[in-house]
């Protein structure tokens, strides 16, 4: 996955734009940069691998002149990480500059063609066919925005495009096949993004161009066509979100930042219920749900079900999307699926609201507006967790959570179920739990400080709690590097328990059972299981709520002070995992924001 981003004005020098916006969507890639812009007539291109502060110490983006130009950052799919695979790429003669983000899944042939006619490619890349295209149809009489359309008309694949070009040095065009793009409509240029973070210091209104149509802009106009050249008539909406929103506010990385704005998140979710009510109300019968999510939002999913099944006695399957084509079979009209994504735009689950789509009624629960799985959705409820800047998902995670739970309540509702009672009342305590727990985090910092060099985690939970093990164990695998697993508690002793010693570090979340008579009680299973652990010398840290969890044998415990409901403790719990992987990694000298290999958002499959 990459972020492209451009930018066309009179008379504004573009290159400090364009570095600014790309450095907001750092978080798609960051293993290399790069800017042109159309200077005196010429192509001016920098590029090189690395993270953008410290490839712009050495080639100085801001030197550039030039009015218009499109920047990348790149997260390498085909062409190692080096200079000259980095984006922007060029033609023969340098007259076209291109950015690229998805995959040309008939690269091979096109470029083979290319070479033939006497291109001569310059990088591994796949991308690198898009500019010697456009160059080839220019020289064959199509003007810059007819030659882009028929390069785009050949290229098969997930693909958004930017380009500009010499001959036409007051247009930019762009274009895009299931890959994001969007447009910003400034007060002195225009803007092409992969992301709306990318321009939102500059405006908050923008255009969302569907699959196959071409923009258009110059730095007053912005023209959108379908393939065939004929004008469209584009809404433009108004994005809600600040910029301040995009910034790290003093805090040293967005991740924490993000982990601090937990508990308004949870508030603004809740704010939002009476949409997810409209939603219940015009979903008709229901007799099965299947949740189809990745990552972080599978765990979401995973959470779920157990409120579904547990509460509503609605049949839920949670299918990972890459798995989901092998599932596919089980869809009908009787069936709700539901696809959960930060982003919108993860492939796997992209295809799979495409295949679920007029056979099943399909909702997206999905925190940026206008993605991609939005429009293939016939239901859309979106998370109010504003834009998350780290890799690690951490507050969409939450507002994720808020949005399923209060999609059981008000179905339930509907069912006269009594599952709806009090549990929204329940739910607004949550913010002041957050609040609560943060005033706590120099005991988690501490626990972190003495567990950082450890090599192997487990996180066991039982019942509702045990998505969010899973998802303690992505969060320190993303950021640490350490080796961590989630496990239901009761599942170790079939298995893993075999790898249980002294070096072994074991997180048990242990809500306290209550007098709810919702609740389940699964305090005293949690502990047995922790005992069994305990006794092959593994290092224990509880993180429980139980009235007199000081009294259990464990080597440090994370108390809870709250009463949270053991059915609502996933929406609590998550929070000191997260703390605690983001001070491992920050005692472990790592930056927790972007961590190696990982890109926020996965567009390919
Ligand atoms: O945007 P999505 O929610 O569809 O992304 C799914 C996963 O790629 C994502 O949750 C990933 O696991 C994150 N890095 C988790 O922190």
């Amino acid at each position: 996955m990459c972020g492209i981003v451009g930018y066309i004005s009179k008379d504004e020098k573009a290159s400090s734009i364009l570095l600014d916006a790309v450095k907001k969507l750092e978080y798609r890639g960051y293993d290399s940069v790069g800017i042109a812009t159309i200077n005196n007539g010429k192509i001016e291109l920098r590029k090189d691998s690395g993270k953008i502060d410290e490839v712009d110490r050495e080639i100085h983006f801001v030197d550039m002149a030039g009015s218009a130009g499109v920047a990348h950052v790149r997260w390498a799919t085909h062409g190692h990480p080096n200079k000259t695979n980095s984006h922007p790429h060029t033609d023969n003669n340098n007259t076209i500059a291109i950015v690229h983000n998805g995959i040309i899944e008939n690269h091979e042939e096109l470029k083979k063609e290319l070479i033939e006619e006497g291109h001569i490619f310059k990088s591994k890349t796949d991308s690198e066919v898009i500019a010697h295209l456009i160059e080839k149809f220019i020289s064959e009489g199509f003007n810059f925005q007819n030659a882009v359309l028929e390069t785009f008309k050949l290229i098969k694949g997930s693909n958004a495009i930017g380009a500009i070009s010499v001959n036409s040095p007051n247009e930019l065009i762009a274009i895009r096949h299931e890959s994001p793009l969007v447009v910003g409509l400034g007060k002195n240029g225009n803007f092409i993004a992969s992301d709306v973070p990318a321009f939102l210091k500059h405006t908050k209104r923008v255009i969302f161009p569907e699959d196959n149509e071409l923009v258009i802009m110059n730095s007053d106009n912005v023209t959108i066509k379908d393939l065939n050249g004929n004008i469209l008539n584009k809404k433009v909406e108004t994005i809600d979100w600040d910029e301040e929103m995009a910034q790290k506010e003093g805090y040293d990385h967005f991740m924490l930042k993000e982990i601090n704005e937990q508990s308004v998140v949870v508030s603004d979710t809740l704010a939002g219920g009476k949409d997810i009510e409209n939603i219940v109300s015009e979903l008709g019968n229901i007799k099965r749900i299947c949740f189809v999510a990745c990552g972080t939002s599978y765990h979401g999913a995973l959470t779920g079900k157990y409120i579904f099944e547990s509460f509503l006695n609605i049949p839920t399957d949670v299918i990972y999307s890459s798995e989901f084509k092998y599932f596919n079979n089980v869809l009908d009209e009787d069936m709700l699926a539901i696809f959960v994504s930060q982003s919108g735009e993860t492939a796997d689950t992209l295809s799979a609201i495409k295949m679920a789509k007029n056979h099943s009624k399909t909702l997206a629960i999905v925190n940026v507006l206008g993605s991609s799985i939005t429009r293939e959705a016939d239901h859309i409820i979106y998370t109010k967790a504003g834009p998350e800047i780290a890799v690690a998902a951490t507050k969409t995670y939450l507002s994720q959570l808020v949005s399923i739970y209060l999609l059981a309540i008000y179905l339930s509702k509907n069912r006269s179920n009594v599952f709806h009672e009090n549990m929204v009342s329940q739910i607004e305590k949550v913010p002041d739990y957050i609040n609560q727990l943060m005033l706590d985090e120099d005991q988690i910092k501490e626990i972190a400080k003495k567990y950082k060099s450890a090599s192997v985690f487990f996180f066991l939970g039982r019942g509702f709690i045990y998505p969010t093990a899973l998802e303690g164990a992505l969060k320190l695998k993303e950021i640490t590097y350490i080796h961590a697993e989630g496990y239901p508690s009761g599942e170790l002793k079939h298995g893993p328990l075999a790898l249980i010693d002294e070096d072994v570090v074991v997180v048990v979340l242990a809500p306290s059972e209550n007098s709810n008579s919702i609740s389940i009680n699964s305090y005293n299973d949690t502990v047995n299981n922790m005992e069994e652990v305990k006794s092959r010398g593994a290092q224990i840290i509880a993180i429980t709520s139980y009235k007199n969890g000081e009294n259990i044998n464990v080597n440090d415990i994370f108390k809870v002070d709250n009463q949270v409901d053991e059915l609502l403790s996933p929406l609590v719990y998550i929070v000191p995992l997260q703390l605690l992987s983001y001070y491992i990694s920050i005692y472990k000298g790592l930056d927790p924001d972007k961590p190696r290999n990982l890109a926020k958002c996965v567009t390919v499959k």
